[in-house]
């Protein structure tokens, strides 16, 4: 498996078909996708098939509103063939990497209450209290201080 810097438009299939069935795909964008400094990353199998994305994007979270450090972890997917076979490790790797060599700081992401799991295997730890999202189900916040480096 090779994990790579994507273009945003790349992230929209899966985006669309592995975490929002209900939405168009022309819908499933988010804002800051194409902010220069956003980097959209993709893991690809041995054909060369995208299988795993994720995104990061210069945001600061809601309780640390003034964190020009913060790099919101947006859009985690892995195609569903293919879970549990490193792919989400791979890329979300790759963005603590990105992180980390953009000289440390604060990774925080919405995390579905299904994916908590995931994210704690990597050290994010929740902040704060669940929330329902219309149509895509229970959500709580994640974060992960990145030291500097590479
Ligand atoms: C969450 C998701 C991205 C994980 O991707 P994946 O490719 O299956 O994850 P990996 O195989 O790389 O798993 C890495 C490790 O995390 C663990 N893990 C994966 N998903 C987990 C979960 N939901 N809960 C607990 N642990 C989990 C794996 O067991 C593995 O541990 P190991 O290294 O000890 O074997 C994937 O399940 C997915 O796309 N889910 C649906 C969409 C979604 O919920 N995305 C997150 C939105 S916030």
């Amino acid at each position: 498996m090779v994990v790579g810097t994507i273009a945003a438009d790349a992230t929209l299939p899966l985006r669309q078909r592995v975490l929002r069935p209900h939405q168009r795909m022309d819908e499933v964008r988010f804002p800051g996708d194409d902010d220069a400094d956003s980097r959209h990353l993709g893991a690809f199998d041995t054909d060369g098939r995208l299988v795993g994305i994720g995104s990061l994007m210069r945001q600061p979270p809601p309780w640390a509103a003034d964190d020009s450090s913060a790099w919101r972890l947006r859009g985690m997917a892995t195609d569903e063939t293919m879970r549990g076979k490193g792919v989400g490790a791979a890329v979300l790797t790759a963005a603590i990497g990105h992180v980390a060599g953009a000289g440390g700081g604060r990774l925080w992401c919405n995390a579905r209450v299904p994916a908590v799991g995931f994210y704690r295997h990597f050290g994010l730890c929740p902040v704060g209290e669940e929330w329902e999202e219309p149509d895509i189900g229970p959500h709580i916040a994640m974060e992960l201080w990145v030291q500097a480096g590479r």
